[in-house]
């Protein structure tokens, strides 16, 4: 089965997320996690960015043995030279380098004709090349790139020596459809595409990032760039626990696999929003306090004679103790009844009713209701 790499970038796209700097210690305790996890790729910074960028790099660099660490560096000697000695130390070693690809950022913000982002580009990746053999290269705003100045593009940096191509959807304008056609066209029109992996880095800001990376799968690529609880930029990155999860709970369908150890997913979810303070939604997809929940008595009745009735994945799978049945106005007598005797109270049968009553009044009033309410509810019976 094929292989889809997994690129954590949290310490270097999430950590740009408004309000989420992390300090050196910080950063590594999560790479650490991001390592025992089995993430392919640590994308640990920026190291140009600042001393402190530097630095946490160039320690995690010194302390993660089984990922590559990888520095992100503008097509500039001087980033590409910080990128290097920041990652030195590490014993497997990536420089991610990049140029914008699109017109509006070549014109606009760039001020810069074609050929002269081709020029850069070659020296550049080879520049980097000579430093690390492991050298990525993303062509910014690829998806907003004219399709043939793009296929040139990918085709120049391989030629330079880059051997993955990460194909970035920078502002988060694809949709999936679109996205997957995408890869499908480069792998048609870049003639040395094959001595490359092909990566995707898809942006969320019309939320579809997770479903644009897995079309990117869908039609070949085999790396995926994301981010624990979807941090990043604006609206944030393809969320990692998303991605790995839908690969894993549907292999019938996309057909391939990850290393990661899902079991540390909640951990290091929980990790990354106490570390930055951006907390999690509750519905948010995997990591969300609700998305092993169930309230509606129907619901909790299914779960109860079969767990499948309601849940795709097993609660277990992302490090969970169990999925919860959450007692609230919407729950039944089934529901009602496993929670009582999971707390040792069992009750008659002929009571049933009369505590059901109770317990639905009570529940109009409290949203959720504890194993306290339930003891106080049946001692002043
Ligand atoms: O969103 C983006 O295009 C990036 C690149 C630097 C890969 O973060
Ligand atoms: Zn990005």
């Amino acid at each position: 089965m094929k292989k889809i790499k997994i690129f954590d970038t949290t310490l270097r796209d999430g950590e740009q997320s408004p309000g989420a700097s992390l300090n050196t210690t910080e950063k590594i305790q999560i790479a650490l996690a991001l390592e025992k996890m089995r993430v392919d790729v640590i994308e640990a910074g920026f190291a140009i960015a600042s001393q402190d960028d530097f630095n946490a790099i160039n320690q995690i660099a010194k302390k993660v043995k089984n990922s590559v660490v990888c520095s992100l560096a503008r097509v500039k000697k001087q980033d590409i030279k910080a990128a290097y000695q920041a990652i030195k130390p590490a014993k497997k070693k990536r420089i991610h380098t990049f140029l914008a690809a699109s017109d509006i950022h070549l014109k606009y913000k760039l001020k810069m004709s074609r050929g002269d982002a081709l020029k850069q580009i070659s020296e550049m990746v080879k520049f980097a090349k000579s430093k690390v053999n492991d050298v990525e290269f993303s062509p910014e705003d690829a998806f907003r790139a004219e399709p043939k100045f793009l296929f040139k593009v990918v085709k120049t940096a391989i030629n330079a020596g880059a051997s993955t191509i990460n194909i970035p959807d920078t502002v988060g304008y694809a949709t999936p459809e679109e996205f997957g056609k995408l890869i499908a066209e480069i792998y048609k029109n870049v003639p040395n595409i094959k001595k490359a992996v092909i990566s995707v880095h898809c942006h969320n800001d019309l939320g579809m990032a997770t479903a644009n990376s897995l079309s990117a799968v869908k039609n070949g690529a085999g790396q995926i760039e994301c981010t624990i609880n979807g941090l990043g930029e604006r609206a944030g990155n393809a969320a990692l626990e998303e991605v790995v999860m839908a690969l894993k709970t549907r292999k019938d369908y996309f057909k391939t696999e990850t290393d990661i150890k899902t079991e540390d997913i909640l951990n290091i979810s929980k990790l990354v929003s106490n570390l930055t303070g951006i907390l999690i939604q509750p519905n948010k997809a995997i990591v969300g306090e609700n998305a092993f929940a169930h309230e509606a008595g129907i619901h909790q009745h299914g779960v109860l004679q079969k767990r499948e009735t309601y849940e795709i994945m097993k609660a277990e799978q992302i490090g969970l103790q169990s999925n919860e049945l959450v007692l609230g106005k919407h729950s039944g007598k089934h529901g009602l009844t496993d929670r009582l005797s999971k707390i040792g109270i069992t009750i008659k049968k002929e009571q049933t009713t009369e505590i059901f009553i109770k317990f639905k009044n009570l529940a109009d009033k409290k949203k959720k209701i504890s194993d306290d309410d339930l003891i106080n509810l049946i001692s002043k019976k």
